[in-house]
């Protein structure tokens, strides 16, 4: 099969169009001919080596992490896919790969794709839906009433937190620049702040919750928003003990991310905050409850731009730019 591999660990290096032998399926897996991958800023980082330490895969990888497809085949324990059915997944660590005419996927990373969707539009899903859904209701427990804050709200995962924390029955502010600001109101965000004109720490007060996406400064100033008893939940680090922990990490590593996450989680404690880093992950349960929301009306996608496949590069480039709304969708098939 086709695939996009990275040949070696280098910051913007190449990837490369090249043949790839066929997938081999395990009994719990599922072979699933992808239509549609998403780009995320994950796979340029896992190009770059940035993840490396913590997420080694070993050259020549595919790289890839969004997936919507049809299933070719199952493993002999899988009862709950068939051959024919229309799937997405954001496919586990250390199994992505989905920048490529098929991929084996743990049967318990995926679920049916959305009915309403078209294979691009549910392939720009699975990682960008899940992490919100773990930030703003596994971890988050957002509740009715409650004041959430959602950093880049024109962005991947901006644009689908924005609209799952509302309907969680949150009041929500986000950032974004003047341009997508008509966007960001569409998807219901009830506080909309121009980043390059505003400073969202002295607009927003006792928030109950802030999704961080973007640098330290913006961390430490979304503590100042946070109410007593407040969550801080970080997407973009710095990483914490117990995500070290939560991986297996040697205490060497773990030592690493106490020192890194050190000063915000003691500002955090001062401030009688929660601070979590949330480093997301494959739950194919998770995804079916979004499937629902997305068939019942209440998320809608917003993709930005469709590359064909040759031009997946291109499409990484892209999305580096950290100009995108919404996602950016390879389409495979
Ligand atoms: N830990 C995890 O599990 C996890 C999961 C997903 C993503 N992430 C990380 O979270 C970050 C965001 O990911 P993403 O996929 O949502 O990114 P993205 O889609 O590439 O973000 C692009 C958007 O960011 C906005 N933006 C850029 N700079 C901004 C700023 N200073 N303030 C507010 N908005 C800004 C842009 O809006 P304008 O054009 O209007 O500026 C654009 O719409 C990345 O670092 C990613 O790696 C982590």
């Amino acid at each position: 099969m086709k695939a996009f591999v990275v040949d070696k660990y280098k910051k913007n290096g190449p990837v490369r169009l090249c043949g790839m032998p066929d997938p081999d399926i395990g009994a719990d897996d599922v072979l699933v001919r992808i239509h549609a991958a998403a780009i995320n800023l994950l796979d340029s980082k896992i190009r770059n080596g940035e993840f490396k330490l913590f997420l080694p895969y070993r050259p020549p990888f595919i790289l890839g992490h969004d997936l919507a497809g049809t299933v070719i085949r199952t493993g002999s324990n899988v009862r709950q896919f068939k051959a024919g059915d229309e799937v997405y997944a954001r496919p586990r660590d250390g199994r992505a790969g989905t920048f490529a005419e098929m991929i084996a996927v743990d049967a318990a990373d995926l679920a049916l794709k959305p009915a309403s969707l078209s294979m691009e539009e549910a392939a720009s899903i699975p990682l960008v839906g899940l992490t919100a859904w773990q930030a703003l209701v596994e971890v988050g427990n957002v509740k009715p009433g409650q004041k959430v804050f959602i950093q880049a709200g024109s962005g991947g995962v901006g644009t689908f937190a924005i609209q799952l924390a509302k309907h969680l029955g949150a009041t929500v502010a986000t950032t974004t620049s003047a341009v997508n600001s008509e966007l960001v109101k569409s998807l219901g965000a009830d506080v909309v702040i121009d980043y390059k004109t505003q400073d969202f720490e002295q607009l927003l007060s006792g928030y109950d919750l802030v999704l961080n996406s973007q640098d330290a400064a913006t961390l430490a100033k979304s503590l100042k928003i946070l109410g007593q008893g407040g969550k801080l939940i970080s997407i973009s680090g710095p990483p914490d003990v117990p995500f070290a922990k939560s991986l297996g990490l040697n205490p060497f590593l773990r030592f690493v991310m106490r020192m890194l996450s050190r000063s915000i989680v003691k500002a955090a404690k001062r401030r009688d905050v929660d601070y979590a880093f949330l480093f997301m992950r494959a739950e194919g349960s998770q995804l079916a409850q979004i499937t629902k929301l997305i068939d019942d009306g209440v998320i809608r996608t917003v993709v930005d731009k469709v590359f064909p496949f040759a031009q997946t590069e291109e499409a990484l480039a892209y999305v580096e730019t950290v100009r995108a709304k919404g996602k950016v969708v390879v389409k495979v098939l």
